[in-house]
């Protein structure tokens, strides 16, 4: 939510700031704008795009090796040219990007106007920097006055600081919000995520909270805020820009739905010896004895992930025979959860970023449970805060809308309830061979899929004028058809609900009128029948049925309108494969009815705000 970056070097600092801005527009794009220092402070900034603000820089002729940038993702105000950062106080002489929350903004704001600061945006960020203005008058250093100001704020904050009066140096500050630094050679970048500094560094500084980064052309200095030096060791990031390029498709989100087979394989690879009874989760720490104390079992995420826990959920009842419930992150911290030692927790997210997630994870260390992590990005806050982290190794995932990182959520659920259901005793060597098996076939299967892709995409040309969308399943199938609403819903804007299939009768069906469209999910083959009965309900009543079922299945063709068959594999992987034809669907009605798939209207891929 929101990016910000920041060069001091010897080059021109505009286009460097402008391409590391380009990498992070999927943190928000609503607005965005660059500060460059030259003798004094030159700032443009615009509503819109980055391809907004790269045409507003191209008459702007700014010149200058120290600088800020950033791409916006509104939460305080509307998106406008006052709203956009970068930020500047009333002098011009202080200018800072921010991305997070100050949530006593408003007594701050009060508090300033009455001290006489003329606010000229309705932004929680501008209260900062003139704060740290207002911190001037009583400190010596404008180090000393960015903390004397962070001190007052409350909230959460990565915030790169430049001032005219202390023209060598950024000030990156950071409190529960990402932020990276990138460690040239006669040049220092921050960023809020590595793909903005892959152009010119691979070896990095993960900032913790309440760390301070002070960058110089030839040094980073890290402080704490006493001002002690913190000493850290250099991270060295391995993966390539390759991987975040659309390398011929259309949109990032269909290349990374092809990518998928690459990723199952990949990290098959890594975790399954096809000749071996165990899975190869060596970093994973917990063991037997852990196991044995634990007595209940929260798996805590937002949006996409929340919906791969519930799969985790399900199959750690059923596999491994633990109590365990999933909870959305954003409600899990105010229910006064109870959790003590006895409790493991498992958080699943692509970014590792996401603060609900994290303000989870951080509850439940603190009353003594223990926190697996299974996030995508390598080094990102909540991999380095767990106990254990499983990473997800889906590589860079750039679309909004989860694609890839999904999968290999799902998978991750996978490995971990069968490494716990080993653990424990309740999968014996010829169920983990059923198993290893069947997930070690599931590239192939997804392959098979993607090559339906045409009569996925006919399937969704013909639905174009629909105005909602039911999903339906039981079990492990509902868990699947959550996730298939929240696709349509996030990239063609429709209204998409799923439920239970049993409980439509309940109250939904009374919706249903000639022409509604349902989409029915039965890869579960022994809730079969009594999903098809579901079906048969909502048929009597008019409804248009697509179905989504194991090939193999007849009985389901007579009842749909339409059906999209995917290979039939072990009950406990049938998630996976049904997701991809709902992948696709929701992508090819996003692009009939006109929308940017990559960016929708809205959303951001990683937010970093309650
Ligand atoms: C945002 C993204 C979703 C994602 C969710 C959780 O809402 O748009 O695609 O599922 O955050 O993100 P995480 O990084 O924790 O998986």
């Amino acid at each position: 939510m929101c990016g910000i970056v920041g060069y001091i070097g010897d080059r021109e600092a505009t286009p460097i700031l402008v391409e590391g801005l380009k990498t992070l527009e999927y943190r928000g794009y609503d607005s965005a704008g660059v500060a460059i220092y030259n003798d004094k402070i030159d700032l443009v900034k615009t509503k819109g795009r980055l391809k907004d603000l790269v045409k507003t820089l191209g008459d702007s002729n700014m010149k200058g090796t120290m600088g800020i940038g950033h791409t916006r993702w509104a939460t305080h105000g509307e998106p406008s040219y006052l709203n956009a950062h970068p930020h500047m106080n009333s002098d011009v002489d202080i200018a800072l990007v921010h991305n997070g929350i100050i949530e006593n903004y408003i007594e701050l704001r009060e508090e300033l106007i009455e001290k006489g600061y003329k606010f000229v945006s309705e932004t929680d960020t501008e209260t900062i920097v003139h704060l740290i203005t207002e911190s001037e008058k009583t400190t010596d250093t404008f180090l000393d006055a960015i903390l004397a100001a962070a001190s007052r704020i409350d909230g959460s904050y990565a915030l790169g600081v430049i001032s005219h009066k202390n023209p060598d140096e950024i000030i990156a500050v950071r409190k529960e919000s990402p932020l990276v630094i990138g460690i040239g050679e006669g040049e220092n970048f921050i960023a809020s995520d590595i793909p903005a500094l892959l152009k010119h560094t691979r070896n990095v500084y993960f900032l913790e909270d309440n760390e301070i980064a002070i960058l110089r052309k030839e040094s980073v200095k890290l402080l704490d805020m006493d001002k002690n030096e913190v000493k850290k060791e250099i991270f060295r990031v391995t993966w390539d820009m390759d991987a975040a390029e659309k390398a011929g498709f259309n949109h990032f989100m269909l290349k990374e739905i092809h990518e998928q087979p690459r990723v199952m394989r990949d990290v098959l690879a890594q975790r399954i010896d096809e000749t071996s009874t165990e899975i190869k989760l060596d970093q994973l720490k917990i063991d037997k004895e852990l196991l044995k104390r634990v007595n209940k079992v929260y798996l805590v995420a937002c949006g996409t992930a929340s919906y791969a826990a519930e799969v985790g959920k399900e199959l750690l009842q059923k596999v491994a025979r633990i109590p365990a419930v999933m909870e959305t992150a954003s409600e899990f911290r105010y229910k006064d959860p109870i959790i003590d030692e006895n409790t493991l927790m498992i958080v699943v997210s692509q970014s590792g970023e996401t603060a609900d997630t994290l303000a989870a994870l951080r509850m439940a260390k603190k009353s003594g449970a223990y926190v697996i992590a299974a996030v995508n990005v390598v080094g990102s806050t909540m991999a380095r805060e767990a106990d254990d982290v499983l990473y997800l190794c889906a590589g860079p995932e750039i679309a909004v809308a989860s694609t890839k990182a999904y999968s290999a959520q799902l998978v991750a659920m996978y490995l971990i309830s069968i490494k716990i259901g080993r653990l424990l005793g309740k999968i014996n060597d010829t169920e983990f061979i059923e198993l290893r098996d069947a997930l070690l076939k599931l590239p192939t299967q997804i392959e098979k899929i993607l090559a339906r892709e045409e009569e996925i995409k006919m399937l969704a040309y013909k639905h174009l004028d629909m105005k909602n969308i039911f999903y339906i399943g039981r079990g492990l199938d509902y868990a699947a058809s959550l996730e298939g609403a929240l696709k349509i819903k996030e990239i063609a804007y429709l209204h998409a609900e799923s439920y239970p299939a049993g409980e439509l009768k309940h109250g939904p069906i009374a919706l249903i009128e000639n022409g509604s469209v349902l989409m029915g999910i039965l890869g579960q083959e022994y809730l079969m029948e009594k999903t098809i009965s579901n079906i048969k309900e909502v048929k009597a009543r008019g409804a248009e049925v697509i179905a989504i079922a194991l090939e193999g299945n007849e009985k389901v063709k007579k009842i749909a309108d339409d059906v999209i068959y995917v290979p039939a594999t072990h009950w406990m992987l049938t998630t996976l494969l049904v997701n991809i034809p709902q992948q696709l669907f929701a992508y090819y009605i996003a692009c009939g009815l006109g929308h940017d798939v990559d960016k929708p209207r809205n959303l951001a891929k990683s937010v970093t705000v309650e």
